[in-house]
């Protein structure tokens, strides 16, 4: 049987996804797709799942782009089908219903960086390094880089880094607005472990609620996102977890959800 390279570690619904390829630093090739696009769908059949956490294994790379050794024989056909195959896969991480968030610990460059950037949202390690540098090599960004770029740090700054294919450190991916967070690398984990707690520990229709409505409401004209919310605001109400939470702040307990 051929080695995994996406390790998943499963606790009570806060799933890790670890990308383990590290003769190549963890870069995606069709292979490593495939396989992520099956623990995808495993994941997508989940009434339990509260959240994702994905990360690259080692201390030196989250990904470090799609693989160039791969992409270098093909024919345009070719790239399209394998850039296909990737935008669906990274689609799917994207709108899974739970927060999905990237624990970026090294190079996120290429496609690692499109990764990152379907992701809701990333932290990443004092020592991680971004960039789209494709065209270094002759081509542009094809995992929805020239796309989910701009609209998370703006159009200029997505041209700048696209066409110069210059690498930033973690500090200007935080002041850009590409991570939420900067932190040394060794507190990495002890956040994954607060972040799993968090998650886990909300009223999971909520949560998850709450990202329907953020994402579904982004795609909207103004008045139609904040009926959404309305609605969605409502169907709260409709479940168990809205009367266990306001309870246990009433009777200043914990609540179970
Ligand atoms: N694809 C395939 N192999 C890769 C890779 C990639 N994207 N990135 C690194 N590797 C491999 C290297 O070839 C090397 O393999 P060998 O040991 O067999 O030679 C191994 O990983 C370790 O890499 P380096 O020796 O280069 O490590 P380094 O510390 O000197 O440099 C680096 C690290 C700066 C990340 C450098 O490896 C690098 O520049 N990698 C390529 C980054 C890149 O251009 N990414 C974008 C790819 S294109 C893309 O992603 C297109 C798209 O949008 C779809």
């Amino acid at each position: 049987m051929s080695e995994r390279s996406i390790e998943v570690v499963d606790d009570a619904g806060v799933v890790r996804l670890t990308i383990t390829r590290p003769k190549a630093l963890n870069a995606l090739n069709s292979a490593v797709l495939t396989e992520l696009e099956g623990v995808l769908t495993e994941l997508e059949a989940r009434d339990d799942l509260r959240a994702v956490l994905i990360t690259g294994a080692g201390d030196k790379s989250f990904v470090a782009g799609a693989d160039i050794a791969e992409m270098r024989e093909k024919t345009p056909e070719e790239a399209r089908a394998f850039a296909s195959q990737a935008l669906r896969t990274i689609k799917r991480l994207e709108t899974l219903p739970v927060p999905v968030v990237a624990l970026v610990n090294g190079f996120c460059l290429g496609g690692g960086c499109e990764l990152a950037l379907a992701c809701d949202w990333a932290v990443a390690s004092d020592n991680a390094v971004f960039g789209q540098p494709e065209v270094l090599l002759g081509v542009i960004p094809g995992f929805g880089g020239t796309q989910r770029l701009p609209r998370r740090v703006g159009p200029a700054m997505a041209l700048d880094l696209c066409t110069t294919g210059r690498k930033i450190d973690a500090q200007e991916a935080l002041r850009i607005g590409l991570v939420n967070r900067v932190m040394p690398q060794a507190e990495l984990e002890t956040y994954a472990d607060e972040l799993a707690q968090q998650l886990g520990g909300n009223g999971p229709q909520a949560v998850r609620a709450a990202k329907q409505a953020i994402h579904d409401g982004m795609d909207q004209d103004l008045d139609s996102a904040l009926a959404l919310e309305t609605a969605l605001f409502a169907f709260c109400f409709a479940g168990d977890e809205q009367s266990e939470g306001m309870s246990a702040f009433v009777e200043k307990r914990k609540p179970h959800f």
